[in-house]
């Protein structure tokens, strides 16, 4: 699996990365197979959240990679906190004990990345900083980032927060692409052009902050998967069309696309399905050109002014 660098962190990490947030769907027996099928594929960075399942995706992961010192050193692990029932909560108290909490149910003593799940309107970034100064401190954690934020959100936590924020993870899908349609229709008056998220992409391009798209294959808010889908025929006309020509399935170049952004993307998928996530994983040999790119985007329904 090619690699690449986790925002200026030393992380070297796979371009693909696997989401758990499905994996209390399966039996322990499937989830060890799809664990070993994501490995075997090279994808060993796993993206998991303290809010997954209630906390038992965590569990289920570790139970299926029979968590151990070995197993552990060969795999890259991140998750996340600041989502609470009613709230978002980015106190120290609480950062504290959902590490704590994260690190018991991955049966590990530390985490690889700790993103902030999503942004908390009260957040007081000193106690942010002092939490993720503690969590360094005593080896919990070794990298940090954030999840669904803007720039000046980022910009005020790094005001008070000494380590790198390494990643941002947002949605972006190829039918979820307002940070891309908003900078290519700068200031028309289309609704393309409504910025939604303070120029995001360009932000962490500038900054060298690893973009990670979350849902790569849902369109609106969990709404459906657009591949397959009749609300959406002439983007797949055009995917399996470009599929064909690479001799790959549509699933391999959903992610190839997101892939090409010269950003350096880091998708998490979310399947669980063995032959998906091989597809998935495929997605970091291909290289689509400029004009299959631009088709694409055409195709799912985006006007170039
Ligand atoms: N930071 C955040 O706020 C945030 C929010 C949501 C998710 N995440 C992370 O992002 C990861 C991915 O999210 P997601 O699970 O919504 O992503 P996704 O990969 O877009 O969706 C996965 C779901 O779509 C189905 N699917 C995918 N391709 C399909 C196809 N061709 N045909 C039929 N079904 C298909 C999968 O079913 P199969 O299992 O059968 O393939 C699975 O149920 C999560 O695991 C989590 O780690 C982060």
């Amino acid at each position: 699996m090619r690699t690449m660098q986790l925002g200026t962190s030393s992380l070297e990490v796979p371009v693909i990365a696997v989401g758990c947030m499905r994996i209390q769907s399966l039996e322990q027996a499937e989830a060890e197979k799809f664990v070993r099928t994501a490995l075997d594929a090279g994808a060993n960075f796993f993206d998991h959240a303290d809010i997954y399942g209630g906390g038992r995706c965590e569990e289920v992961f570790a139970d299926a990679v029979h968590m151990n010192d070995d197993v552990r050193e060969s795999m890259i692990l991140q998750s996340k906190c600041g989502i609470r029932q009613g709230m978002f909560d980015f106190s120290k108290e609480h950062i504290l004990n959902s590490v704590d909490g994260i690190l018991r149910r991955l049966r590990t003593d530390y985490l690889d990345v700790l993103l902030l799940h999503r942004p908390d309107a009260l957040v007081e970034p000193e106690e942010v900083a002092e939490a993720f100064d503690q969590l360094e401190s005593s080896g919990k954690v070794r990298h940090f980032g954030v999840s669904n934020q803007n720039p000046m959100q980022i910009e005020l936590l790094k005001k008070y927060v000494k380590q790198p924020l390494v990643a941002n993870q947002l949605q972006l899908s190829i039918t979820n692409a307002t940070m891309i349609s908003s900078g290519i229709n700068v200031n028309m008056e289309n609704a393309a052009a409504v910025n939604r998220d303070g120029s995001i992409l360009d932000y962490c391009r500038l900054h060298d902050i690893t973009i990670q798209p979350w849902s790569p294959f849902q369109y609106g808010f969990f709404e459906g998967v657009f591949l397959g889908s009749e609300k959406f025929p002439e983007l797949n006309r055009k995917i399996d069309e470009i599929a064909a020509k690479y001799g790959v399935s549509n699933t391999t170049i959903a992610i190839a696309w997101l892939l090409r952004h010269p950003a350096k993307l880091q998708p998490v998928t979310g399947t669980m399905n063995l032959e998906r996530i091989q597809d998935c994983c495929r997605a970091a040999d291909i290289m689509l050109t400029r004009e299959e790119w631009y088709d694409i985007y055409r195709a799912a329904g985006n006007v170039l002014p």
